[in-house]
């Protein structure tokens, strides 16, 4: 057995150093749970399970070096879809970062509907295809990831109509009265294309529900319990919450890394209360209401002043959409305004990174910090929330989640917020700063115990597991 993983970006991305290029694995939560689920699979049934990643580089190649870019990668189990520029630029920041992620995110006001970018959309799903039909081989599994490649599952049925497919989605499915703005030719091609697979996941029962929804009221497809019966195979529907690698976040890494950060960061706090904000900059993450929240927090509570520090971790996304480079400009100078206004000698209630943080660092943060302060305005599930929970070895510390994020639906003992209420971000900041320890170590031992339970590595078994017998089980529920 074979597991074909395709999705937008390859783990692995290239970068040129000194005229050279060289590829640097990343750290993902996906291909470290895939990977400790292939493991545990080799181990307890010794089947000799194998998988390739198919996916995008991260850097545009140039024709010449292709094939030696493609015999590097292949060492690495990964099998490169070379991009354009021009096609990059409008499939990635064009259709998919301008019309899906704005609309799925509840943004609708922010999508451009340009028909170029539409076009390109559908030729680079068929550059996918094409990735796929050249390493499959008979007996592999296909598992298609996230919203770049909706099309795909049902190109790829076309050619493939005995191979199970699954597709998974790791943003919102949105409502049909937001997915209905889409232009009908489009939303109508989207859901045929996902349902090609033969299991779509999603994060929360929310999603799979406005998804069936969706397909019903667009293309008059009913379904039993998750299951539509499509033109020619079963496709199930289901629920399938992302979990993290637990124990990666759990156990103290080796390497001397860690304790140097740990050190550092216990220097520069030196006795204040620490509120962790960690995210990619993105308009759905709520920075700028969390912004707000922390300072009328300081105007209401003015006994924090000088006991609280807010360490806020802003990581470079997407800077060639319009809306990310407005919403840097609008978080610098909101942080500008929060540190100039309350700062002393003494204090700079905020401390501002706008850079990607490697993990040992990111890790001695959650260990650091006493509150964790996750406001998006709408987030498919957010794994820092749960990677803050795990950290936390002692078990204090304090979760305040938005109720937009997938991850609320699992962390019901985090203080749930409504990141559009500025008085429910400073209230619960009051709250998580007086909390007791006792208290703290309650709620985070039941998230702990079921974060621990559902982990990355059980997440993509089940999603396996499940997709095997949705294959298998459509012979028995075809119509003749
Ligand atoms: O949340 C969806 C997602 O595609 C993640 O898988 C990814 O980490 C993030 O958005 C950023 O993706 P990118 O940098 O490829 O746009």
């Amino acid at each position: 057995m074979r597991l074909l993983i395709v999705s937008n970006r390859l783990p692995l991305n290239g970068v040129q150093q000194n005229g050279k290029l060289i590829f640097e694995q990343s750290a993902g939560g996906l291909v470290s749970g895939l990977s400790a689920y292939l493991d545990s699979l080799k181990s307890t049934s010794a089947q000799d399970i194998e998988y390739i990643w198919i996916g995008w580089p991260g850097i545009t190649v140039p024709d010449k070096m292709q094939p030696e870019v493609k015999s590097v990668l292949s060492d690495l189990c990964a099998s490169p879809v070379f991009l354009s520029e021009e096609a990059m630029d409008k499939f990635y920041l064009g259709f998919c970062n301008k019309i899906i992620w704005p609309l799925f995110h509840y943004f609708p006001t922010y999508t451009v509907y340009d028909k170029d970018y539409w076009f390109q959309y559908q030729d680079v799903n068929k550059i996918f295809r094409d990735a796929v039909l050249e390493v499959i081989k008979p007996g592999d599994i296909i598992w298609v990831h996230d919203y770049h490649l909706m099309l795909l599952p049902s190109l790829l049925r076309e050619k493939l109509p005995h191979t199970p497919i699954g597709f998974f989605l790791h943003i919102p499915f949105p409502s049909y009265e937001l997915y209905r703005l889409l232009p009908a030719a489009w939303g109508n091609e989207i859901l045929r294309g996902l349902l090609g697979a033969n299991l779509i996941g999603f994060h929360t029962q929310e999603y799979a529900q406005y998804f069936l929804r969706s397909t019903l009221r667009i293309l008059g497809y009913e379904h039993k319990l998750g299951q539509i019966l499509s033109q020619d195979h079963a496709v199930k529907v289901d629920a399938f919450p992302m979990g993290i690698d637990y124990q990666r976040y759990h156990s103290i890494p080796s390497g001397s890394e860690f304790g140097h950060n740990l050190k550092e960061l216990e220097q520069l706090l030196h006795g204040f209360k620490a509120i962790l904000s960690v995210d990619r900059l993105d308009y759905s993450k709520g920075i700028s209401n969390r912004l707000q929240g922390y300072k009328l927090f300081l105007e209401t509570n003015p006994q924090w002043c000088e006991q609280v520090v807010l360490l806020m971790i802003v990581v470079p996304s997407r800077v060639g959409v319009e809306h990310y480079q407005q919403m840097k400009r609008q978080i610098d100078e909101l942080v500008g305004e929060i540190n100039g206004r309350f700062g002393t000698l003494n204090w700079t209630p905020i401390i501002y990174q706008y850079k990607h943080s490697p993990l040992d660092s990111l890790l001695a943060m959650y260990r650091q910090s006493d509150v964790a302060l996750i406001t998006p305005l709408r987030d498919g599930m957010n794994l820092i929330a749960k990677e803050y929970v795990a950290s936390r070895t002692d078990q204090t510390g304090v979760l305040i989640l938005s109720e937009m994020a997938g991850a609320a639906k699992e962390l019901g003992e985090a203080l749930i917020i409504n990141p559009n209420n500025l008085e429910a971000i400073a209230g619960a900041l009051q709250q998580a700063l007086a909390m007791p320890e006792t208290e703290q170590k309650k709620r985070n031992q039941v998230m702990q115990h079921r974060l621990k339970g559902y982990d990355v590595v059980r997440w993509s078994g089940d999603f396996i597991q499940e997709l095997l017998q949705v294959q298998k089980d459509q012979f028995f529920t075809l119509p003749l």
